[in-house]
């Protein structure tokens, strides 16, 4: 089956990339941004002067290797790198787009990452594999593979589709089999398929899911590459979070984060007071299973993962004063003042989290230096209200844990 996927990312390497494109802007997102996967799989405490192995497990064009060869890059860290993919037409567009920005750290394989444990590579601080696994046939096998060769203090940053978020994707590919089995088998190119996709695209009735889906937008923005991934794969499974919980702990891992944090909390959809305290007290997984289903628009789960029994420790807490709040993107912070709620919008919905009282003061003395007691003792000067721990503990934990859990804000050891 796997020859037909690797075809598949021969043909139409996804995402589609421009090499070219390097020389003016990076593309950051998750997982695999080092000053996130610093924080939840390594406490913040990674010393990048340090060698770091990594792989990029299924690492197609490159968008997540690029992006954390340039973080470690920008580190001096004496990184090691190793790409595998199936695909060497993929492999050669993140060969180029690493060759245009000087990375030299990177060594590129071709070849399945079931075959890890026999590759003889040594074990990795840290594995990215995004959204490889649920193109396998059997993506515990996988995820057994990437675990046999991760260090044991390491971690792993995954991405599976999301089974409500990708509502009416699978209704489509269906349909499109059945069009596509009327085509002689010689006509049946990528090209061909993608043209028979495209005309019943045109005439989805309005009631359709998919035309209904507001999170799901790869065939309408991502080219041929993305409507081929998205509709016309030959194999490709979603999950909930209470399935990929299932798949991570049959193979001995655990969940560190669910990535973005509020997007898995139901209080950042819920007001209603009684409603929130009967999930009071929940696991982890119940509550952010509870908010898969009360948002229906995760159409990916981005988690970190730990052996298991690892995942307190591998979390960086704000509880540990010496740690240094860094920003992810630009710095928040005045932008606030006189501001009580905070806009978001994404996938479809748009919401007002409250922002807590003294956000502004507290986020803007963090500059990605000071500590969290040098940010109090900093703060305590401007705001009377916060001179005691008593009462700047609780504050800060609330600003910092908003935009913490917004993804922007993480800790680390300076
Ligand atoms: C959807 S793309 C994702 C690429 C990249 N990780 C990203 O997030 O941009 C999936 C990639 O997984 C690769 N792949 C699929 N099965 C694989 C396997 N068994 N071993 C290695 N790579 C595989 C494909 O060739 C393809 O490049």
């Amino acid at each position: 089956m796997s020859d037909i996927v690797r075809q598949q990312y021969e043909d139409l390497p996804y995402p589609a990339r421009d090499p070219k494109d390097e020389a003016r802007r990076l593309i950051e997102g998750s997982p695999s941004h080092l000053v996130e996967l610093n924080h939840y799989l390594f406490a913040g405490a990674r010393d990048f002067a340090r060698p770091f192995r990594v792989l990029v497990a299924g690492g197609g064009t490159g968008d997540g290797l690029i992006m954390l060869a340039q973080h470690l890059s920008d580190r001096n860290c004496p990184a090691e790198i190793v790409y595998l993919d199936l695909s060497a037409a993929s492999r050669a567009v993140a060969e180029q787009r690493a060759a245009v920005r000087g990375l030299r750290t990177i060594t590129f394989m071709t070849g399945s990452l079931l075959d890890l444990p026999r590759l003889d590579l040594g074990t990795f601080d840290y594995i990215d594999c995004c959204g490889v696994l649920h193109h396998l046939k059997e993506p515990g096998a996988g995820l057994a593979a990437l675990n046999e060769v991760l260090a044991p203090d390491g971690g792993m940053g995954i991405m599976v589709y999301g089974t409500l978020g990708r509502t009416g994707v699978y209704p489509v590919q269906a349909m499109l089999r059945t069009l596509i089995a009327q085509v002689p088998a010689p006509a049946r190119t990528s090209a061909a398929e993608v043209q028979i996709a495209r005309a019943l695209l045109k005439q989805l009735p309005v009631t359709n899911w998919l035309r209904r889906n507001p999170a799901v937008g790869d065939h309408l923005a991502g080219g041929d590459a993305g409507l081929y991934d998205l509709l016309l794969h030959s194999q490709d499974r979603a999950y909930d979070v209470t399935e990929l919980a299932a798949l991570v702990s049959a193979a001995g891992l655990e969940i560190a984060a669910l990535i973005e944090p509020w997007r898995y909390d139901p209080a950042s959809y819920l007001t209603d007071a009684d409603l929130l305290r009967r999930l009071d007290g929940l696991p982890m997984i119940e509550r952010a299973a509870f908010a898969e289903r009360l948002a229906g628009n995760l159409k990916r789960h981005i988690v970190y993962l730990v052996r298991e029994g690892r995942a307190a420790a591998a979390v960086a807490k704000p509880g540990d004063r010496t740690l240094v709040p860094v920003w992810r993107g630009e710095a928040v912070g005045e932008s606030l003042r006189g501001h009580s709620t905070l806009k978001i919008s994404i996938d479809g919905i748009e919401l007002r989290l409250p922002i807590p009282r003294h956000a502004a003061d507290i986020l803007a003395a963090i500059d990605g230096e000071r500590s969290i007691a040098a940010i109090h003792q900093r703060v305590a000067d401007k705001v009377p209200a916060l001179a005691t721990p008593d009462a700047f503990g609780p504050a800060f934990d609330a600003a910092c844990g908003l935009f913490n859990r917004l993804n922007r804000l993480f800790l680390a050891r300076r």
